[in-house]
């Protein structure tokens, strides 16, 4: 089939490098002049693992283009999926203005039978609201159709290839049918589409993350309070998660979660909740403690070293979570400027994240080319994401280097007994402090 992607952000490229891969011809739009020639030479513009080979490919096999020319790939397509932004307004609302816009836009330019496919999240009711803007301004039969993705940064070429589910969200017979064409490579190979009405369908992307950061924010809970109890979170985790129902996944304490997804689109469910007069009361609490739980480490920090003036610290992780270059609401960065504000100097290092985090902070903190000059005469470090190459580290190269043996791990990634034989102060999120 001839697909058109309109938008080669994270969501469009990584949809539209997947569906060439379908076996589909693919014309991926996007304003960006500089970003279109890039990727015409073969340049992929975001990190994302597995991406790359399968964008080359692509490029090779004559399925995937790239075009500023809305009108030219509109021309060679029935299928026309959205991926803009939606981010949150002012009011954490998605902010739908990229969608309009380009909805209208496609209005004057169909002449066929069309299928408008939002892969964006966008607030129940949307696809209604984009097909009444098109109605206005053409006579030409069209449906739109909502599509969330589920793609999880790090992984998402896996998730999108290997999906646990596709949701198609429309009210025609003929929309549903092209759907099932597109996807019929992976539900041949068992992949569950799931189909429903538009509404239902956009709702269930929230309702899916903001049921994940609530799994997130409940076990955050427990870990701060078995840290009162003296109990251990890792131990009831387990113990919790052996019950099918609740499962182990996304049971992990930690200091909050981050990204561009879980907390948009928490904001975003409250605020669609509020404008019609119903209350997210789960939803409220799970946001305040998610951004309490982001720097709860600080004051223990404060606490064992006396004062966090002219102290140095080390941040091990930058990034929302591992395998990304990602910082958006990244709760490193919020440690970070409370670090700073309280009178310390930071040391950062981050595998892949730090020129992103240049970029935003500059010199008001220093970056480490590795992990172990990151911790050289520091009085604490901090680790505030989960990578991989965190945690098997050589102890004895940092009791070497640091000046001061405190490991504040926002991610739970060791075992107390080890840090305990390596005499380390050690504090973790719901377990026991080791002080040596
Ligand atoms: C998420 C959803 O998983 C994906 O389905 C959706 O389409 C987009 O949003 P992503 O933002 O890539 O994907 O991140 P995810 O892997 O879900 O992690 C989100 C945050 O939760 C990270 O900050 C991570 O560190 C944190 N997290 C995750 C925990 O704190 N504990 C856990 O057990 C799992």
């Amino acid at each position: 089939m001839n697909i058109t992607i309109v938008g080669t952000g994270y969501v469009g490229l990584v949809s539209g490098t997947c569906l060439a891969d379908l076996g589909h011809s693919v014309h991926c739009v996007d304003i960006n002049e500089e970003k279109v020639q890039m990727m015409k030479k073969g340049e992929v513009p975001i990190y994302e693992p597995q991406l790359e080979e399968v964008f080359l490919r692509n490029i090779k096999g004559n399925r995937l283009f790239f075009t500023t020319d809305l009108a030219e790939a509109v021309k060679k397509s029935n299928v026309i999926f959205l991926a803009l932004p939606t981010p949150p307004g002012g009011d954490g609302s998605a902010d739908l203005s990229y969608v309009l816009e380009v909805a209208g836009q496609i209005a004057s330019l169909i002449t066929q039978y069309t299928v408008i496919v939002n892969k964006s999240t966008v607030p129940v009711g949307t696809a209604k609201k984009v097909g009444e803007l098109i109605k206005l301004k053409t006579s030409v039969p069209f449906d739109v159709v909502s599509n969330p993705e589920f793609l999880r940064e790090g992984y998402a070429v896996e998730d999108f290839m290997r999906p646990e589910r596709v949701i198609v969200g429309a009210s025609s017979k003929k929309a549903f049918e092209i759907m099932e064409k597109i996807y019929l490579p992976l539900t041949n190979a068992g992949v569950n589409l799931i189909k429903m009405d538009e509404k239902s369908s956009e709702l269930t992307k929230y309702a899916a993350n903001s049921f994940l950061a609530t799994k997130i924010t409940f076990m955050n809970e427990i870990a701060n309070y078995c840290e009162k109890v003296g109990a251990d979170v890792d131990k009831v985790r387990m113990g919790m998660g052996a019950d099918d129902r609740i499962g182990h996944r996304f049971l992990f304490p930690g200091i909050g979660y981050g990204g561009s997804c879980f907390p948009k689109d928490v904001k975003a469910l409250i605020k669609s909740g509020n404008e019609i007069g119903y209350d997210f009361k789960i939803l409220e609490s799970v946001e305040q403690i998610n951004e309490k739980q982001k720097t709860i480490l600080v004051p223990d920090i404060e606490k064992h070293l006396g004062t966090l003036k002219n102290k140095c610290i080390a941040v091990w992780g930058l990034a929302f979570k591992e395998n990304t270059d990602d910082i958006r609401e990244a709760s490193s960065l919020e440690i970070i400027n409370k670090l700073l504000e309280k009178g310390a100097s930071i040391k950062a290092y981050d595998p892949i994240a730090i020129e992103n985090v240049q970029r935003l902070l500059g010199d008001r903190i220093s970056y480490a080319k590795d992990m172990y000059e990151c911790v050289e005469d520091v009085d604490a470090l901090v680790i505030a994401t989960e990578w991989g190459e965190f945690r098997n580290p050589h102890f004895e190269w940092l009791e070497k280097r640091m000046k001061n043996k405190a490991i504040f791990d926002g991610r739970n990634l060791y075992n107390l007994e080890e840090l305990e034989a390596h005499g380390f102060y050690y504090k973790s999120i719901g377990r026991k402090i080791i002080i040596n």
